[in-house]
């Protein structure tokens, strides 16, 4: 009994805190929602190229590769880290990559006529991953504390980092699945839909390091996070995926037109 105790207790540490992104759900809202934005046959091709899986599905497939072995140069095209005095332009580029440069590899093997149909679905589900962590604001974040996975804080009295506080906790507290999530996406009027879609990739990171400044103004360390949290930032979560999910579609009907 004490020895299942023992690795119910390991496993489940294991999986809590190696995990280092939107957990599944916050992933799979992106790919719902930007499946909800795809252009006249586009779906079809994307459905074609994934052999029937959507993109939901395909979403977390960059974190089930990662503790294979095969694809651990693969681990820093999910994030990007530059001091908050600095900017991506002028802080000196990672020689392993990053989140940027990892999204322009994706669309360019996608587009290319000399990539093989293996490749070009591989790296569309790695872009899908991508554009998912590119709204996550601790992913556009500060190396000295790994994108604030060293940032201890507590979430409703538990002991948690603030990493993961934004990839899953406050996720998990909608207490929806998926589907739920996307179904119920905000009413967006035209103009703020078209505002959404526009701008490049860079400028949605930029956005997303906003919110990243946002977040370290509004966390102490080892603080308790809880009810005030979520009314101060449940919004923007949802809001994040949203974004996401639009923009994703924006890439993906220019890829795939
Ligand atoms: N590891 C180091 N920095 C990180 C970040 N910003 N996000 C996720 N994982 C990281
Ligand atoms: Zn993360
Ligand atoms: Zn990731």
């Amino acid at each position: 009994m004490k020895k299942l105790f023992i690795l119910v207790a390991l496993l489940s540490s294991l999986i809590g805190h190696s995990n280092e992104d939107w957990g599944p759900t916050g992933h799979r809202t992106v790919g719902e929602i930007a499946s909800h934005y795809l252009i006249e046959g586009v779906h079809e091709k994307i459905k074609e190229l994934l052999n029937g899986q959507s993109l939901a599905l395909v979403s977390t497939f960059a974190d089930e590769i990662k503790s294979d072995d095969r694809y651990q140069s693969l681990s820093p095209w999910h994030y990007v880290n530059f001091p908050f005095d600095s900017s991506y332009d002028a802080h000196p580029k990672s020689e392993k990559g990053d989140i940027i440069i990892a999204i322009n590899k994706c669309m360019e093997i996608i587009k290319s006529v000399d990539s093989n149909k293996e490749d070009k679905a591989f790296y569309l589900k790695l872009l899908v991953h991508f554009i998912g962590d590119l709204h996550q604001p601790l992913h556009i974040g500060l190396a000295e504390d790994r994108g604030g996975n060293q940032f201890q804080v507590r979430w409703f009295k538990e002991d948690a980092n603030l990493h993961w506080v934004w990839d899953e906790k406050i996720i998990e507290k909608f207490g929806m699945s998926y589907s739920e999530l996307a179904a119920n996406e905000k009413l967006l009027t035209p103009s703020e839909l078209e505002e959404i879609q526009s701008g490049s990739v860079e400028d949605w990171m930029n956005e997303s390091r906003l919110l990243c400044l946002d977040v370290y103004e509004h966390t102490k360390e080892d603080e308790n996070l809880s009810y005030n949290y979520m009314y101060r930032y449940a919004h923007e979560v949802r809001h994040q995926l949203q974004k996401g999910g639009i923009r994703l579609a924006v890439l993906l009907n220019q890829l795939f037109a």
